[in-house]
C-alpha cells in the first residue's frame, strides 16, 4: 500500500480527529535529517499531517526537498523550510541547526534518519570509504544532537535511525554496520546524558526501501531471508515513529526493530 500523501484528510470526522490532533502539535518543530526522499521524506510527511512544522534537512536533493517544503506549506504556510548541507562537515551542521533553531525559534524533535550504505569489500575499503560512512552515519548525529539541544526549550526527543544489521553486520558493509553499531551507542549513551528532559530512542529498519537498482533476484533473496517473508513498506517504520513521538512517553534509550524477523532470523 503507498503512503498516505494528503495533507489534509478528505473525510469530517477524519478532518476533526486531525484538527484536535493539530491544535495539540501546532506548536511543535521537527528537524529530519535526508528528509527529501525515500523514509525521510515519509517521516516528514507523518510530522507535516500531524500538524508540526518541519525542518527538512538535505544534501544533494535539493529538487525533491524544495518541492516538498512547498507541498507542505501550500496546505499551512511557513510551517517547513528546506536546510542544505553535507553532514560531513561539521561547520554545516552547525550553521543548519542555527538556522532552523533561529527561523522555528525552537527545535522538538531530532530525527537523524540521513545515511549513506555502500557495499566495502574487506581488503579494498579505502580510509575515505571508511570515513564517509562514519562521519554521516555517526559523527554527524552526534553533532546534530549537540546543535540542537540548546534549541530544546523545554522536553524534547531525538530519534536515531540506525539498521537491525548495526547488532547483526553483514561480512561486506563493515563500515556501514559499524557506523550504525556506533549509532546505538550513542543512542544509548545521549539517552543516560540527556535524561530526564530529553528522550532518546532508536528504530532498527529492516528491509523497508532496497537500494534503486536491486535487480528481482536479490529482492527475493531478502524476502527469503526475511520471517514474515516480504519487504515492508515505509509506513511500518513511519508507524514506529509515530508511537515513539505520540506514545513513548516513558521511553528512552530503546532499540525497536522493526524488520520482518531479520535480527532473529
Ligand atoms: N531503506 C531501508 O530499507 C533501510 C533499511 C535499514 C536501515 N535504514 C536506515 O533508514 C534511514 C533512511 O533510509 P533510506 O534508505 O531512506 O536512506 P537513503 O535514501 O539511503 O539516504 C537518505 C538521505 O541521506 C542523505 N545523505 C547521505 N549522506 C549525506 C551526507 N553526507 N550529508 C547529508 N545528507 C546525506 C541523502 O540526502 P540527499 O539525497 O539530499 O543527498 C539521502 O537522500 C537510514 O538511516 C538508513 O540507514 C533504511
Amino acid at each position: 500500500m503507498r503512503p498516505n500523501h494528503n495533507v489534509f484528510p478528505r473525510d469530517a470526522s477524519a478532518r476533526s480527529r486531525f484538527a484536535s490532533k493539530e491544535r495539540r502539535a501546532s506548536n511543535q518543530v521537527v528537524f529530519i535529517t535526508g528528509a527529501s526522499k525515500r523514509l525521510g521524506r515519509e517521516i516528514a510527511l507523518f510530522f507535516a499531517n500531524h500538524g508540526m512544522r518541519t525542518a527538512l534537512h538535505y544534501r544533494h536533493s535539493k529538487k525533491e526537498a524544495l518541492q516538498l517544503a512547498e507541498q507542505i506549506n501550500r496546505a499551512r504556510p511557513g510551517t517547513a523550510r528546506a536546510f542544505q548541507a553535507d553532514l560531513n562537515d561539521v561547520r554545516q551542521i552547525k550553521k543548519i541547526v542555527a538556522e532552523a533553531g533561529e527561523y522555528f525559534k525552537k527545535i522538538d524533535i531530532l530525527i537523524n534518519n540521513a545515511s549513506i550504505y555502500e557495499k566495502n569489500q574487506f581488503g579494498k575499503t579505502t580510509l575515505d570509504d571508511w570515513d564517509r560512512h562514519l562521519n554521516a552515519n555517526l559523527r554527524a548525529p552526534f553533532f546534530l544532537a549537540q546543535e540542537v539541544i540548546p534549541w530544546m526549550k523545554k522536553e524534547g526527543q531525538i530519534i536515531n535511525i540506525a539498521d537491525w544489521a548495526g547488532l547483526r553486520p553483514y561480512a561486506d558493509f563493515i563500515p556501514y554496520c559499524v557506523s550504525k553499531a556506533g549509532l546505538l551507542c550513542l543512542n544509548t549513551a545521549l539517552a543516560k546524558a540527556l535524561a530526564p528532559r530529553i528522550r532518546v530512542n532508536a528504530i532498527l529498519p529492516g528491509p523497508i526501501l532496497l537500494p534503486e537498482k536491486s535487480s528481482p533476484r536479490f529482492k527475493q533473496a531478502v524476502i527469503e531471508a526475511t520471517p514474515l517473508k516480504r519487504i515492508g513498506a515505509p509506513k511500518d517504520i513511519v508507524k514506529a515513529v509515530a508511537f515513539l513521538v505520540e506514545s513513548g512517553s516513558f521511553m528512552t534509550g530503546a532499540q525497536i526493530s522493526v524488520d520482518g524477523g531479520r535480527l532473529i532470523a
